[in-house]
């Protein structure tokens, strides 16, 4: 076999590197397009394997092609200087697995660390895009779609496969996705990891709790998904993320620094403290408005009715307004009436760049049709999109304040 320069490795400098995983699915013949294509676009390419993924495509093709040695053992019978599956992790700038069975997606969402791959993936601080491939009745498993949730909201990305013929027999989804789709997501997941790379965002989520007394609280319905997202997105980016959040059961976007509250008042105390430190706010929490003006020591006994006194609650984003100087805050708002008009007071009220308006059915939903509203004046609608996506264009348009609002290049003249 004969390589091109570009393909046996005439390494650029600061090549950006890239692990691409391959698991054991008759997809993994695609993969070694991936890795020729990589190497043609100049990256520095390591393949790791799982023993199932070598009765597919054997190493020495995935070897002459990366030109670099296939790692596949845990424990390889040759001496290596360092512990493999930690160096591997610290050595990728990004990690491929393509293709991903739901195997590799089960064991990663669950912990488990069995073999060479799941731990590199574990170990890993860098981006992890898996490009799933299988049967369609597996892909449409409940199980696999719990467990790639769960990864979305720890922050690993996903390239969906195609509807198409399966090597099985018959069409369904479960295709792998195209090999330029996959280099597209790899393209765009390591552009966009140091959009923000210089950046301390804080964002808050959730609800919070007031309590009346040592059992009962008053509350509203939110579940954190919109903060956690922001959080996901934002540290995707490559943006030193704190997330502050109220009582929530998702679990934190990996590499966010989770700070837990209950209260509005905590809230207000935690914002309070970490505002200064951020370039950014973007304060997607339900804080609640009123708590009881007095909590009660003891639990309040049944009686024939009960009159609660409320008081109101700090409004974080006004405490903080006078602190904002250039620094970046988003604000979220949630309307039955007035949408709009309501929104656009809060904007100038609380002094924001931009505000999210949201529906009261996105309580708690995964989806959500948003209009953001910024101080510019300009109004853009988004349709009705996953909380992911909203995530991505509020992210967008944060990225966008940076660099208009950032300090200008100085000319060296
Ligand atoms: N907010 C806040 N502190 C509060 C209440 C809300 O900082 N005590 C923030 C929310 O996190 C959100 C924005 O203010 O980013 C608007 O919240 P929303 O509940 O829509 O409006 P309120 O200011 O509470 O006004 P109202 O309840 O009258 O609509």
């Amino acid at each position: 076999m004969c390589l091109s320069d570009g393909e046996r490795g005439v390494e650029p400098l600061n090549a950006r590197k890239i692990i691409v995983g391959i698991t054991g699915s008759i997809a993994a013949y695609k993969s070694a397009e991936l890795v020729r294509k990589l190497r043609q676009q100049g990256y520095e390419v390591t393949v790791v394997m799982t023993p199932a993924a070598t009765e597919f495509i054997t190493p020495l093709t995935l070897e002459t092609l990366s030109g670099r040695p296939v790692a596949s053992e845990f424990f390889p019978t040759a001496r290596r200087p360092q512990v493999l599956h930690i160096s591997l992790a610290q050595w990728a700038d990004l990690l491929v697995v393509a293709p991903a069975t739901a195997n590799i997606i089960g064991k990663v969402a669950a912990g488990i660390a069995d073999e060479l791959l799941a731990t590199v993936i574990m170990a890993t601080e860098a981006p992890v895009l898996f490009a799933p491939a299988m049967n369609a009745a597996m892909y449409s498993n409940p199980i696999l779609t719990a467990n790639i949730s769960r990864l979305r909201q720890y922050g690993y990305q996903f390239v969906e496969p195609e509807v198409g013929e399966l090597a099985c027999g018959g069409i369904g989804k479960g295709r792998l996705a195209p090999i330029k789709t996959i280099l597209a997501a790899i393209e765009e997941l390591l552009n966009s990891s140091s959009e923000l790379s210089s950046k301390k965002v804080l964002v808050t989520a959730g609800r919070t709790e007031e309590d009346l007394d040592p059992v009962r609280f008053l509350t509203n319905r939110s579940t954190g998904k919109m903060g956690y997202a922001l959080a996901s997105e934002a540290k995707r980016r490559g943006a030193d993320v704190n997330l502050i959040s109220g009582p929530s059961r998702l679990p934190s976007p990996l590499g966010v620094r989770l700070i837990s509250v209950r209260s509005a008042e905590q809230m207000s105390r935690e914002v309070k403290q970490w505002f200064p430190r951020s370039d950014v706010l973007l304060m997607a929490a339900a804080v609640a408005d009123f708590r009881p003006r007095d909590k009660a020591a003891s639990k309040i006994k049944k009686q024939e009715g009960l009159l609660l006194e409320l008081e109101k609650t700090p409004d974080i984003l006004l405490e903080i307004k006078p602190l904002k100087g250039d620094k970046i805050v988003g604000g979220f708002a949630l309307e039955t009436e007035d949408g709009l008009a309501n929104a656009r007071r809060k904007l100038k009220s609380k002094g924001l760049d931009f505000i999210v308006l949201n529906a009261p059915t996105a309580l708690g939903a995964d989806a959500n049709q948003v209009t953001v509203l910024g101080a510019d004046g300009k109004t853009e609608r988004l349709s009705q999109m996953s909380k992911l996506e909203v995530a991505r264009g509020i992210l967008d348009r944060v990225v966008g304040l940076v660099r208009t609002k950032g300090p200008k290049e100085e000319k060296t003249s």
